[in-house]
């Protein structure tokens, strides 16, 4: 069985230029596959509303929701570190209610928490981060923030807003974060950042410079046939995958040849 990164480990990939690799894990059944797996890290990640639930946007997630998740992927991936995502304003309510979702979080089996945003959020996460809780920043394209980011779109191409960009990311490392996603940035501006901070830069849709990727399980499995974004790349057909076997079944079970007597009890 592999052992999950520590800390110490995901520091010393940048330190090394060894990259590091991180895709997303909801359940207990892919958290099983993925256990077995090289990935480095797993994030349960607050798009499991859209993925898992068909939910528009991830506001919809809350820390309930999160919670039941994350303890499904401990119990699958024991061997990963695994990461949960702080939910749509759970981070923005006050100290404790922050700190309740955190607490949450970990003790269903988070090895560490990603919070979204930078503005207002500098001191909550030093005090994560003093409490004992590693943290992950996420900047950019930050989807809890869509509604007022108006659409899905990419973040820091003018020359103020990639400054802004580059002071967040140097704040969040300062504040104690032990990695930062970066996602749908430009290419360059990625590359800045990922030069100007000491933690590593995961990136998703942020070009080839970051010291890590992450992408969205069943994007890079080819679940969603409608999903197109520049950035992803299908490592399998899934959907066919999935849908030739199931209607291979089905015409079996029509044709009466499943099950075999092979395949039945004595
Ligand atoms: O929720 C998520 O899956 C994420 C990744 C896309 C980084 O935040």
């Amino acid at each position: 069985m592999t052992t999950a990164l520590s800390l110490i480990d995901i520091a010393a990939r940048k330190a090394s230029g060894t990259k590091l690799s991180m895709v997303t894990c909801y359940d207990f059944w892919s958290a099983r596959i993925l256990n077995e797996t090289d990935v480095d890290t797993l994030l349960v990640g607050d798009s499991l509303a859209m993925v898992m639930h068909g939910f528009e946007s991830t506001v919809h997630a809350d820390v309930d929701l999160m919670t039941l998740h994350v303890k499904a992927v401990a119990r699958g991936a024991p061997g990963k570190f695994i990461i949960g995502d702080v939910p749509f304003l759970a981070a923005r309510k006050g100290l404790k209610t922050a700190m309740d979702a955190v607490q949450q979080l970990m003790q269903a089996g988070a090895n560490a928490v990603k919070v979204e945003g930078e503005r207002g959020q500098v001191e909550l996460i030093s005090h994560m981060v003093d409490s004992g809780v590693p943290v992950m920043g996420h900047l950019g394209l930050t989807p809890q923030s869509i509604n007022q980011l108006g659409g899905y779109r990419v973040q820091g191409k003018g020359k103020g807003d990639a400054e802004t960009l580059l002071e967040s990311a140097r704040n969040l490392a300062d504040a104690g974060c032990f990695a930062l996603v970066l996602e749908c940035v430009p290419h360059a501006l990625a590359k800045d950042i990922t030069d100007a901070i000491h933690i590593p830069t995961i990136g998703i849709g942020a070009g080839p410079a970051t010291d890590g990727q992450v992408l969205v399980l069943q994007d890079m499995l080819g679940m969603n046939t409608n999903f197109k974004p520049r950035f992803l790349r299908h490592y399998a057909e899934g959907y066919g995958v999935i849908q030739t076997a199931v209607n291979r079944f089905h015409q079996e079970t029509l044709q009466g040849c499943f099950p075999s007597l092979k395949e039945s009890y004595k």
